[in-house]
């Protein structure tokens, strides 16, 4: 197996030192001490924690804690993971064969493609830019899924788009699979970060498909939503007996989640309507900036207003590659947004909206400076 680099990683890598970082994709990220104050947690417990192994799942209060999350999925169903990213490597290496079909909704988070084209798979790129909004359409997926295909992926809320799907699609979606007999992988990094007032938890396509078809799994995770990205943990959720198949991998390479990040994990989780309301309070403030923004620049952008998570994927209307904007922009005013080559789209960029507010309203009057002068 030969894998592909990761295209964003050199630009991500470059825009740590900017000013104004919009390239990530996490919400603004925590100090341990900041974090434990608002979890009303104390440090002593840091001072008697185990540095010994940890069980390979996942110790058990962090799966419970993970169980809580989801309406339907029981202890035997969940494998924790260092990153959702080793999740979905195992999941996809556990499942796929050279030749295998897989069908993905495009542009896409590279691992979600690039994992099962290194496999050899047949990988087949539903295109969402035709579709209306950019967003998902069901009837597009049903026409594209046959009885050969293996598997379906979809992002939910997605990565860069940052349209959501309704409990009726997913349903949708799991009867797709099930006619067809196909596995259906559900990556649910932003669950947590629903944008429309009043809903807490984005619906899990784990919970409303597992009875539709037994061949459903996810992937889920806090690290971004939480502002915790660096701790690197994430979730696998599915049927235990392939999930026992899944930790023989994971035995071969991490084996185990760090007793020191597992423990700060569960403390999240544990408090995780705290952490969601800190994190809504800065980013709802910057969508409406950016809704703005982008209502006055709409001569440059086109741009969907996303639904769940905190990264947009607006284009640029005049055909220019992203690159080069990308690029001047933060070399003159320290603005880092992410070019659309990350996605294999050129002429899109993606933009991070999860930041402190009082920097973002910066960063966005900086663009604006960038464009008028352009
Ligand atoms: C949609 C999506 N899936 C998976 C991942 C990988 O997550 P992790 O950092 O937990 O490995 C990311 C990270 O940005 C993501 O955006």
């Amino acid at each position: 197996m030969r894998i592909k680099r990761y295209y964003m990683e050199d630009w991500l890598n470059d825009s740590v030192g900017a000013a104004y970082n919009l390239s990530a994709s996490g919400c603004q990220d925590f100090f341990l001490g900041d974090f434990l104050a608002s979890c009303h947690a104390g440090i002593d417990d840091f001072n008697n924690l185990f540095l010994g192994d940890n069980d390979t799942r996942g110790s058990l209060r962090l799966r419970q804690a993970i169980c809580r999350s989801y309406e339907r999925v029981e202890l035997q169903e969940v494998m924790v993971s260092n990153g959702s990213s080793e999740a979905l490597f195992i999941f996809f290496n556990e499942l796929l064969e050279p030749g295998d079909e897989v069908v993905i909704p495009f542009p896409a988070f590279q691992c979600l493609y690039q994992v099962p084209l290194s496999i050899g798979c047949n990988v087949r790129f539903l295109p969402l830019l035709d579709c209306e909004n950019w967003r998902l359409d069901i009837n597009s997926l049903s026409r594209m899924v046959n009885r050969n295909t293996r598997l379906i992926i979809i992002n939910n809320p997605h990565n860069p788009m940052g349209w959501t799907l309704s409990r009726e699609e997913l349903r949708e979606i799991g009867c797709i699979a099930r006619e067809n007999n196909c596995y259906l992988m559900f990556d649910e990094h932003y669950r947590y970060l629903p944008l429309q007032p009043g809903t807490e938890l984005i619906p899990s396509g784990f919970d409303v498909c597992k009875d539709i078809n037994d061949k459903t799994f996810t992937t889920g995770s806090m690290i971004k939503c939480f502002g915790i990205v660096g701790i690197r943990i994430g979730w696998l959720i599915g049927e235990p007996t392939f999930l026992a198949r899944c930790r023989d991998y994971k035995d071969y390479i991490t084996h185990t989640i760090p007793l020191v990040t597992d423990h700060i994990a569960c403390i999240a989780l544990e408090n995780k309507d705290t952490l969601i309301r800190i994190q809504k309070a800065r980013i709802l403030p910057n969508l409406d900036l950016l809704d703005d923004f982008m209502e006055r620049n709409r001569d440059v952008f086109e741009y969907i207003r996303p639904s769940g998570g905190v990264v947009c994927f607006p284009r640029l209307k005049n055909k220019q590659s992203s690159e080069s904007f990308c690029l001047e922009l933060r070399e003159t005013y320290g603005v880092s947004f992410l070019p659309g080559y990350a996605f294999e789209k050129d002429d899109h960029l993606r933009l991070n909206f999860g930041i402190d507010h009082g920097k973002f309203r910066s960063a966005l009057q900086r663009v604006q400076e960038y464009i008028d002068k352009r």
